[in-house]
């Protein structure tokens, strides 16, 4: 038998370190949430929502799947979206993808992977949706940072298409559905600049939010298109906005 108990030692010392710095800590928590945010990520083991927002327990609503996918016939998501909203009131969804996901990378190789190449089509849709867009990036890895950040765009407007996130805007709720991207190699949050507060906002988002990756595709075929990094693409997109 194989018992964790080095993690369960670990789990041990967070608890007093915890209840040292705060003794009422998780008493008060105990009795209560209220997270303000709701964050949809992506499960990889690198993309830790708390710990990349430096947040305490009680401070994010989580669901994570592979990809970070919001499928409408997804209970499992559906369900998490509706507690936060309806019940926690959050004020913020954030869908959080991250550069170099293997889920969206697999969706674009062409040997299968078995079952989950049925979750991975809704990211092949998305390729498919932009195959325009993505072409000049041929298959680099630029291409796919780019197909990520698309990801994260639909899967933003997907939270906001939902029947939950329309109604809470019908009844002037106080939310807004935000999209960004996460770099593994800096640990730094890129804002894809995807911030919807209400039913009307969201096409315009959705459109500025894609004329950005249209002007990475023009910075792309320029001389020194190698080098370019997501995050010195991205840097050079924003001094063009503001
Ligand atoms: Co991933």
């Amino acid at each position: 038998m194989k018992k964790l108990t080095e993690l369960l030692e670990s789990n041990r010392q967070w608890a007093e370190k915890i209840s040292k710095e705060d003794p009422m800590f998780f008493e008060t928590l105990a009795q209560q949430q209220a997270p303000e945010y709701l964050w949809i990520g992506c499960s990889d083991s690198r993309v830790p929502a708390n710990e990349i927002v430096d947040m305490l327990p009680g401070e994010l609503f989580v669901h994570r799947n592979v990809s970070n996918l919001v499928v409408h016939t997804d209970m499992n998501c559906m369900s998490v979206i509706q507690y936060a909203v309806e019940v926690l009131k959050v004020k913020h969804i954030m869908v959080v993808g991250h550069y170099g996901c293997g889920g969206v990378k697999a969706a674009i190789e062409t040997e299968p992977h078995g079952m989950i190449d049925n979750w991975l089509r809704n990211i092949r849709n998305v390729y498919k949706k932009h195959r325009d867009l993505l072409s000049v990036w041929d298959h680099s890895h630029q291409q796919l940072d780019r197909l990520c950040e698309l990801n994260v765009i639909e899967q933003a407007c997907n939270v906001c298409d939902t029947t939950i996130v329309q109604q809470a805007w019908a009844n002037e709720q106080e939310l807004t559905v935000h999209g960004w991207i996460y770099g593994l190699d800096d640990g730094l949050v890129n804002d894809l600049e995807f911030n919807a507060s209400d039913a009307e906002e969201v096409d315009d988002q959705y459109r500025l939010a894609i004329s950005k990756i249209e002007i990475l595709r023009k910075l792309a075929q320029g001389p020194e298109k190698e080098t370019q990094t997501a995050r010195s693409l991205w840097d050079k997109v924003r001094s063009i906005f503001n």
